[in-house]
């Protein structure tokens, strides 16, 4: 039986990735620490083999404890479940000698002041970007860089839109500034986060993320998801579609601009959540790039829509072996997010309509508890997955049953 690392159950994608290997009759450890493992649900914990508790406040001592670990053990692939754990999974299997990407690029995978910094070497199209630690530079910086308002304003090292603004004069900058930089640390491993500041051309048009497989360095793409994001000062995502609606010649564009991006971070072995934006003016621009499996359950909107198990080919790759890519359906599926009008006590979404084209639905809070406020993505308080046989039918199906759920706080 072959063996598996993977660094965080936890995330979203977790159970998924844990799902796809015991089909594969892939025997899994998970690395975590100990009081996150005492959360996890008995259906999760059921299905890992043996976890390893490891320090990940520090990076060096995560690597060094799972190197150690990797070889006792004979661990035949690494991969990640968390975001926050893509460069440190490249450098694990570095380490061990088991497929990867590139690993030094490890941290520009993840640091999007890294990410703008490669993409400007290799000619990538993305926003004109400044990053600055300290704001008492940034006047200057934005005096000689030509950036005009608005300008995006986003921290270096978060996810999940925490930190990200978007602001349209002068007298919003240091408040979105300061907002940047309120998150020191990632939640809950303790992960320490670059205090740097990126401040970028805010890119209009269309959003779209592409989920992406890479074999030997040989890229195939499952799929281009429209995304749904709130438009105001905040960037929250609403909602994927799989797959997205688009005329063949945008499609072959942004495919070929998230190819480029691939390369430009030396991404070899695994997979890869590309976010982009296609311009009204024409052409695309990449806004970031995660060398994990994408967040939000698009897997499983992969899946209903394509047949296709991501996770599954992700575990083949970590493995070195060649993934199965192969469509079994042309459905389309989506999933949205359900979320407050403001913070408060949360008192319920009132009835979840029914709907044959339903395939999941969640809520995640008790009544009486606390919902945050709607401006990212910790904001969510559930979520609806739906599948029909066209993007169309789909986005029309889940605008209408949205429209019947109602967010009650007090
Ligand atoms: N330069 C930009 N121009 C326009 N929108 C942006 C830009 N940067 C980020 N956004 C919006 O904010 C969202 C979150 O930003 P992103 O860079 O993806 O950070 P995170 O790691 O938090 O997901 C993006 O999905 C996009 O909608
Ligand atoms: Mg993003």
């Amino acid at each position: 039986m072959k063996k598996l690392l993977l660094l965080e159950a936890n995330g979203n994608a977790g159970e998924d990735l844990l799902d796809a290997a015991s089909e594969l009759g892939v025997q899994v450890y998970v690395a975590t620490h100990e009081d996150i493992c005492r959360n996890y649900r008995p259906a999760v914990r059921d299905k890992i083999a043996e976890v390893i508790f490891t320090d990940f406040t520090s990076q060096e001592i995560a690597l060094k404890e799972l190197s150690e670990f990797g070889r006792r053990t004979g661990i035949d692939g690494v991969i990640t479940g968390w975001e926050f754990f893509s460069p440190l999974v490249t450098r694990l299997a570095a380490e061990l000698g088991l497929p990867g990407h590139d690993v030094h690029r490890a941290e520009a995978c993840r640091n999007k002041r890294l990410m703008a910094h490669a993409f400007g070497e290799h000619e990538v199209p993305a926003p004109m970007t400044v990053t600055a630690s300290d704001y008492t530079s940034v006047a200057g910086q934005l005096a000689a860089s030509g950036l005009r308002f608005p300008l995006v304003v986003k921290p270096a090292e978060n996810a999940g839109s925490i930190g990200v603004s978007v602001v349209s004069s002068a007298d919003e900058l240091a408040a979105a500034f300061q907002l940047a930089q309120n998150w020191p640390y990632e939640f809950p491993h303790g992960v320490p986060l670059e205090n740097t500041v990126l401040i970028q051309e805010y890119v209009g048009g269309k959003e779209f993320s592409v989920e992406t497989v890479i074999f030997r360095g040989t890229v195939r793409h499952l799929a281009i998801t429209e995304k749904f994001t709130t438009d105001n000062a905040s960037r929250a995502e609403l909602g994927h579609t799989v797959p997205a609606d688009l005329a063949a010649d945008s499609r072959a564009m942004l495919l070929d601009t998230v190819e480029r991006a691939l390369a430009a971070l030396g991404l070899r072995n695994g997979i890869a959540h590309t976010e982009i934006k296609l311009l009204p003016e024409g052409g695309a621009k990449i806004i970031e790039v995660g060398a994990r499996p994408p967040g939000d359950h698009i897997m499983k909107l992969v899946q209903h829509a394509l047949g296709i198990s991501e996770p599954r080919a992700y575990i083949q790759v970590a493995l070195g072996e060649e993934p199965d890519l192969e469509p079994r359906s042309s459905a389309a599926a989506a999933i949205r997010f359900i979320t407050p009008p403001r913070a408060g006590v949360f008192r319920g979404v009132g009835d979840i309509p029914r709907s044959p084209a339903i395939v999941e639905s969640a809520v995640y809070l008790a009544p009486g508890t606390e919902a945050k406020d709607p401006n990212d993505n910790v904001g969510r308080v559930g979520h609806l997955i739906v599948k029909a046989e066209s993007q169309a039918e789909v986005n029309w199906i889940a605008a209408n049953l949205m429209d019947t759920i109602a967010v009650e706080v007090t």
